[in-house]
């Protein structure tokens, strides 16, 4: 029997995967789920286990609290065994995690998938622009989100084994909006209304870790709630958290007039939240595109981004963590037509995965 091994540790990487495993488990192959534990908290993990109705990992590691090549040193190391019997690895996205997947699978002469393949920020100073190239080079089925990330591919001389495919976000998304619609009372519980609020996720390594940007964003946070009058909502991640301690800037983020912290949220109320928002504002990947997807306006604060497609069709602008340019772009975004099209394609990203790795292991 052929044995598919799929491998995910973070937030993003559950929530994305979710469909995806659920197709591969559909194809009568075995197929093992690997949780490299890179994101171990109820509300950074478990939760979207529940939210998105996926089964339990059939191995699960920890890596709690370790540095950054320790996550890939001991994910390879502990994973090895797991895919040593595989006839096809598969990893997601940018992440620590994925990087050791694929070195891995590359260590132990393994075919390697990558779904999100392609997608660049041109930004090499990002953990995140490194571990996809290495990724994609050395991946010998690459599912690209859109034809973007075809092209950044070609131009790496990358063309075998690349199929575009949407991003499985959508699916996620479409498979999920209605019960959390039907469930979520997030709306209710935070006491806000539909369009008089703006979500805001921020988490980056180059934004959270030094204090010049996380102190300047702060500043824009304050100008966008004073001038648009919009309450801000964000559920903060624990990188944030910890660095906004570290950083001795847990007072200045508490005074900012509008700006309500709460805990990281399940996906579904997250979902709601964000559908039913006046803007985001966000230097996360997922957002960008969900916010696309439901035809809210968004600011990405950061300098670049690997999904251009929304800044062409004026779903979203970049804005860094200058607080004048936050602000400039919060208005801007707030009055744009909101008449774009859905550049991620139409939820069946995970369909076609499934039935093009069926085609491959026969
Ligand atoms: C990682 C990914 C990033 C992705 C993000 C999604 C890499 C290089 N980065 O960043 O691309 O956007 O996940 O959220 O892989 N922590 C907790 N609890 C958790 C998880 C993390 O407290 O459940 C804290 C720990 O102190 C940890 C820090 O957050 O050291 C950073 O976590 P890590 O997984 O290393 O990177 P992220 O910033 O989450
Ligand atoms: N998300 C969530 N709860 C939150 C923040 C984000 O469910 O409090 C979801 C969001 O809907 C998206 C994904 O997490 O699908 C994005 O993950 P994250 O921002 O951590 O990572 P990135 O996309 O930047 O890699």
């Amino acid at each position: 029997m052929v044995r598919i091994v799929t491998i995910i540790g973070t937030r993003p990487e559950i929530i994305k995967m979710a469909p995806v495993i659920q197709a591969l488990d559909g194809l009568g192959h075995e197929h093992v789920l690997v949780h490299s534990g890179q994101h171990y908290d109820l509300l950074m993990d478990r939760i979207f286990f529940r939210d998105l109705g996926l089964r339990a990992p059939d191995h699960q590691f920890e890596l709690k609290d370790r540095s950054p090549s320790s996550q890939v040193a001991s994910t390879i190391r502990e994973v090895a065994p797991v895919t040593s019997a595989a006839d096809l690895v598969i990893v997601h996205g940018d992440t620590n995690t994925t990087l050791a997947g694929a070195v891995l699978a590359n260590k132990q002469a393994k075919a390697l998938a990558h779904v999100e393949a392609g997608i660049r920020s041109f930004d090499r100073t990002m953990p995140e622009e490194i571990n996809r190239t290495v990724t994609d080079h050395l991946a010998d089925h690459l599912f690209a989100p859109t034809e973007t990330a075809r092209a950044n591919l070609r131009r790496e001389n990358v063309t075998r084994g690349v199929h575009v495919v949407g991003n499985s976000v959508i699916d996620a998304l479409t498979q999920n909006i209605r019960t959390a619609e039907a469930r979520s009372t997030i709306l209710r519980d935070l006491g806000l209304s539909k369009g008089q609020y703006v979500l805001l996720t921020f988490h980056r390594q180059e934004n959270v870790d030094r204090p010049g940007p996380l102190a300047a964003a702060l500043d824009g946070f304050e100008r966008v709630a004073r001038g648009t009058g919009l309450e801000i909502v964000f559920p903060v991640h624990p990188r944030t958290a910890k660095m906004l301690e570290a950083l001795g800037l847990q007072a200045r983020v508490a005074s900012v007039r509008g700006l309500r912290q709460i805990e990281p949220l399940g996906y579904l109320d997250l979902l709601v939240l964000e559908k039913n928002a006046a803007l985001v504002m966000t230097d996360s990947g997922g957002l960008q595109e969900e916010a696309c997807f439901f035809r809210v306006p968004c600011v990405t604060l950061r300098e670049s981004t690997e999904r251009p497609e929304t800044l062409e069709i004026g779903a979203n602008a970049l804005a860094g963590t200058d607080p004048s340019r936050i602000e400039a772009a919060a208005r801007r975004q707030l009055d744009a037509p909101r008449e774009w099209p859905n550049p991620y394609g139409d939820g069946t990203t995970s369909k076609q995965i499934a039935a093009r790795v069926d085609a491959v292991l026969g």
